[in-house]
């Protein structure tokens, strides 16, 4: 699935949100550019926590909670930190779903391509 991104621009920013269709549902998914090995790496951008944090706090190859501190490591979704505070609460949205859906994500002739 083309998402229509340039993948100058993820380049150029390091990481970018964007919204895809899966089956019919919405879901904003976090595409992030690794500069060491040119590879780009998406996963959903929803926290499995509570749900209301949107993965904006990227740093590297992690993406932190904005809400209560949960990190993950979006090349796997794996949550690599814990919440800070009922850590064990899941998301009714997410379903408690962990690891967090990733994509494989690739430049298709400067746009970004998402397997879905
Ligand atoms: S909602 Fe993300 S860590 Fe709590």
């Amino acid at each position: 699935m083309h998402v229509g991104i340039s993948s100058d621009l993820v380049r150029k920013r390091g990481w970018i949100i964007t919204v895809i269709s899966v089956g019919r549902v919405p879901v904003p998914v976090l595409i992030v550019h690794d500069k060491a090995s040119d590879r780009f790496y998406a996963m959903d951008a929803v926290c499995a926590h509570f749900g209301c944090g949107l993965l904006t706090d990227i740093n590297g190859l992690n993406a932190r909670c904005p809400i209560h501190g949960a990190v993950y490591d979006v090349r796997t979704g794996a949550r690599v930190i814990e919440p800070s505070s009922n850590p064990a609460s899941p998301c009714g949205f997410c379903a408690g779903r962990l690891p967090l859906r990733t994509y494989a994500a690739s430049d298709d002739n400067g746009t970004i391509d998402l397997e879905v």
